[in-house]
């Protein structure tokens, strides 16, 4: 009979039998699956798996600190992390195209990691969070090819590994449930979507480090507002994205002239369709007071009520 515990069983039994005593490399984003094919292989193999996670500079606060905490520390895993947010953002100087920008994000997490891969000795695994939906995604021409995905994760072709992908069989909700069982916390088995390009995508236009800082500053206040509020598992996605628009204010006596941030927050069934959320006004209102007073270069907050189609819900 099918149950979560006996798939575990089996899976980690079919992992050993495929590894035996060699090593597995895995890119570990922190999203949902990645980090559950990661305490998965982990469970199996314990030592010979080493987790790669890159910093591209385009997290969300306290994003890399958590995932080293949660990994490391607490399923003492061995993750190597690496620091590439220099090499990302001078990539990206002067690009305002947002295909561009993705194209850049995602091929220089494929050559950040393939350089990483390569100062790494005897690695013959290569495990990836594969859900059964990408699979039969990949096949055809979907939504997603309106914007190129670039998941992080996406690896070289020509890289010598045999791929594991202990998730193929899985869909979202199941691979949840199989998280909770492994013991990985709430706040990642739950976590919101968020995009392999990150921060990139939500600083429209041209990345500076000022406006990567006020994204990533309001984005930190909304997922407080929203998670007090108690609606964080009700919203599909909520998050802050920064036009290149400047308005004028007023603070005190002084006339501002300062940045406008949005705020997008969608329900949806699977990111194809969304609707946007019905925040109550009162929250709103909380999560603009703060917006305002607590992050540098904001005057104005404007809230996204359009639902895809016809918008889509990244504005990049
Ligand atoms: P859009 O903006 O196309 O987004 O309506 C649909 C869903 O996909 C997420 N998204 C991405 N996820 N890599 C990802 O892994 C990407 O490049 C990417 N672009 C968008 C988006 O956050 C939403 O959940």
């Amino acid at each position: 009979e099918w149950s979560m515990e006996n798939y575990i069983e089996i899976e980690i039994e079919k992992i050993r039998n495929e590894v035996g005593d060699r090593k597995v490399l895995c890119a570990l984003s922190g999203g949902v699956d990645s980090s559950v094919v990661a305490v998965l292989i982990h469970k199996a193999i314990g030592d010979q798996l080493t987790c790669m996670f890159v910093d591209h500079g385009l997290l969300r606060k306290g994003e890399a600190d958590s995932v080293m905490k949660t990994f490391a520390d607490g399923f003492n895993m061995n993750v190597i992390k690496i620091d590439a947010q220099e090499r990302f953002l001078s990539k990206l100087k002067g690009v305002s195209d947002p295909e561009q920008k993705r194209k850049i994000i995602g091929n220089e997490f494929i050559y950040v990691f393939d350089d990483e891969a390569k100062k790494l000795d005897g690695f013959d695994f290569l495990a990836q969070g594969t859900l059964y939906t990408d699979i039969i995604e990949s096949g055809t021409a979907t939504a997603q090819t309106i914007k190129s995905h670039h998941n992080v994760g996406g690896l070289p072709e020509d890289m010598d590994f045999v791929l594991i992908e202990p998730l193929n069989t899985l869909f979202k909700d199941e691979v949840r449930v199989l998280g909770s069982e492994l013991g990985i916390p709430d706040d990642i088995v739950w976590r919101q979507p968020f995009p392999g390009p990150g921060l990139g995508i939500r600083v429209l236009g041209e990345i500076s480090d000022e406006k990567l800082e006020i994204v990533r500053e309001s984005d930190w206040i909304l997922r407080e507002e929203i998670k007090k509020a108690g609606l964080d598992r009700d919203i599909w996605q909520y998050f802050t994205v920064l036009p290149d628009i400047r308005s004028v204010g007023v603070m005190g006596d002084a006339r501002t002239y300062d940045y406008a941030i949005g705020i997008r927050a969608v329900t949806s069934i699977d990111g194809m369709t969304s609707d946007w959320a019905r925040i109550p006004w009162d929250v709103l209102e909380k999560i603009s007071v703060r917006l305002v007073n607590e992050v540098n270069s904001i005057n104005r907050v404007l809230y996204d009520v359009t639902s895809k189609p016809p918008s889509t819900i990244e504005w990049e």
